[in-house]
């Protein structure tokens, strides 16, 4: 019985699947980019991130010797940029200390900076055809509603309950297919408002039967998102130069150029270039103000440096600053 609605679903699969690239390769270097930009992004907005990076850099070789400001450039507008330096990092060990050979179990590729569960099975199963289950918010979806199963998501234990049962299904068949499978059924069909008369196994789902899908899966309560205001110049000299901050540390946007960070008694609202955005992040809010401001000395900004001109368009950038440049048209 199971067996059999397993392979319904991966019938449903086989014939439906959308024609992603990382789905046509078994190179662990490709798959785990794909890995790693998707957990960013959804596919549609991933897609061309994934192809600019095969692009640029089709070996992890090419990676591991890139410079970062390139690499940052690249990952400009997916986020969180430390996983675009734990990247790097990894890169660097599988070119370097490895000869360019990824590990192929799951218990070596979960030691590899920047890869946890997901990325660790995704990768031992898309590309040595291990027997690890994905689960990521799309498994969580599927399996909650399959099985009706009202454990709140967050915890070891619950993912490990959930990683068990997909293990047990994934037994009678490929472990890659399944795994693409199930992620397949979150992304098209099992939506947060799903489409249950789509579903190839609607009639094995728990949750339709009991009428508690909009309760599956269940969630913890977000805290309530903290909200932040900053304030920063432009300075620009004469001669059209920037003055940038390199963002040091592991924040958000490590590695990335920022404008100089000033106290907002330092700020003139009623400045012509003057400019606010809201930026949401999964966790906070953030205002920020900018402006453009006449360059003195660099003394004025220490941690500062002089971006020429003709460097502008290489420097990689959070989102709103970009939105800020191209408003006054700098960019
Ligand atoms: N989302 C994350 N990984 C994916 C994959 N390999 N295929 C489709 N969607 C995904």
């Amino acid at each position: 019985m199971k067996n059999s609605f397993v392979s319904t679903w991966i019938g449903w699969y086989l014939d439906n699947a959308r024609d992603l690239p990382w789905r046509e390769t078994r190179d662990p270097y490709a798959i785990w980019l794909s890995e790693i930009i998707l957990q960013q992004t959804r596919v549609n907005q991933g897609l061309p991130y994934y192809l600019r990076f095969v692009e640029s850099f089709p070996t992890v070789f090419d990676l591991a010797s890139a410079e970062e400001d390139k690499v940052l450039k690249l990952w400009q507008g997916l986020g969180y940029y430390s996983r675009a330096r734990n990247l790097m990092k990894t890169a660097k060990i599988v070119a370097f200390d490895r000869k360019g050979v990824f590990p192929n179990t799951y218990s070596e590729l979960v030691k590899l900076p920047g890869l946890g569960p997901y990325t660790a099975s995704a990768i031992a199963s898309f590309a040595f055809g291990r027997a690890e289950a994905v689960i990521d918010g799309n498994a969580y979806r599927v399996l909650s509603r399959l099985y009706d199963i009202d454990l709140e998501i967050g915890s070891q234990k619950v993912y490990e309950s959930f990683r068990q049962l997909a293990t047990d299904l994934m037994m009678a068949t490929k472990p890659s297919v399944f795994n693409q499978a199930l992620m397949e059924l979150g992304a098209v069909i099992c939506l947060p408002k799903p489409i249950c008369e789509r579903c190839p196994i609607s009639d094995q789902c728990l949750a339709l039967q009991n009428k508690s899908i909009h309760l599956r899966p269940v969630k913890k309560k977000s805290k309530p998102k903290e909200r932040q205001a900053h304030y920063y110049v432009l300075p620009i000299t004469p001669t059209g130069d920037w003055i940038l901050e390199k963002r040091p540390g592991k924040g958000i946007w490590s590695g990335l150029y920022v404008f100089p960070l000033l106290g907002e008694g330092e700020f003139n609202p009623k400045s012509p270039s003057f400019l606010q955005l809201k930026h949401l992040l999964s966790h906070k809010e953030m205002d920020l103000h900018f402006q453009i401001r006449e360059f003195a000395s660099i003394e004025d900004y220490p941690g500062a440096q002089l971006i020429p001109k003709d460097k502008h368009e290489e420097i990689p950038f959070p989102v709103p600053f970009l939105m800020a440049l191209k408003h006054w048209k700098l960019l």
